[in-house]
């Protein structure tokens, strides 16, 4: 996984990634897939250079699709992405006060989606198909059930640890 800031974009990367899918333009979508993939979210500069080097598109072409679709993300996402589901099963079993301890957890400020060290960020989901298990939270690709504000701040605490690091 490459780590960057938007005053470190490795533009060879992103020219790999463009060669591997031809420089061709039906393949936008994956293209991005494939930078978020890599840089955890599409970085401007990033979508410049695709506008810039694919024939038949501009930078504001690209920046249209990547803001089109829910799936792509401009602000970069932290190594560990906490997804608090707030469907009604989840919101009336106790999502709040969960969504509220991690906010509490990582510091974040209100509109404040990742924490100052980039290592966690927080989104809220409508129903993740699990209501039997609500209140839901994911941590990247991992299920956490019936969440608790004690639990997950445990869990976090366990991840920080791992990271070593302090919030
Ligand atoms: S409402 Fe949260 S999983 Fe369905």
């Amino acid at each position: 996984m490459t780590e960057t800031t938007k005053e470190s974009i490795d533009f060879k990367v992103i020219d790999d990634i463009l060669k591997s899918f031809e420089y061709k333009k039906s393949y936008l979508i994956a293209m991005l897939q494939k930078v978020q993939e890599v840089f955890r979210y599409l970085p401007e500069e990033a979508m410049t250079y695709i506008g810039e080097h694919i024939d038949g598109l501009s930078p504001a072409t690209v920046y249209g699709v990547a803001t089109f679709y829910a799936q792509f993300s401009l602000e970069p996402k932290g190594k560990y992405e906490i997804k608090v589901c707030d469907g009604t099963a989840c919101h009336v079993r106790g999502s709040m006060p969960v969504l509220n301890a991690i906010r509490n957890k990582l510091k974040l400020k209100e509109g404040q989606t990742t924490c100052e060290n980039g290592l966690f960020s927080l989104e809220i989901v409508s129903c993740l198909g699990a209501c039997g298990l609500a209140p839901v939270c994911v941590i990247n690709d991992k299920v956490y059930p019936q969440m608790t504000s004690d639990a997950i701040s445990t869990i976090l605490d366990t991840l920080m640890k791992e990271e070593g690091v302090n919030i």
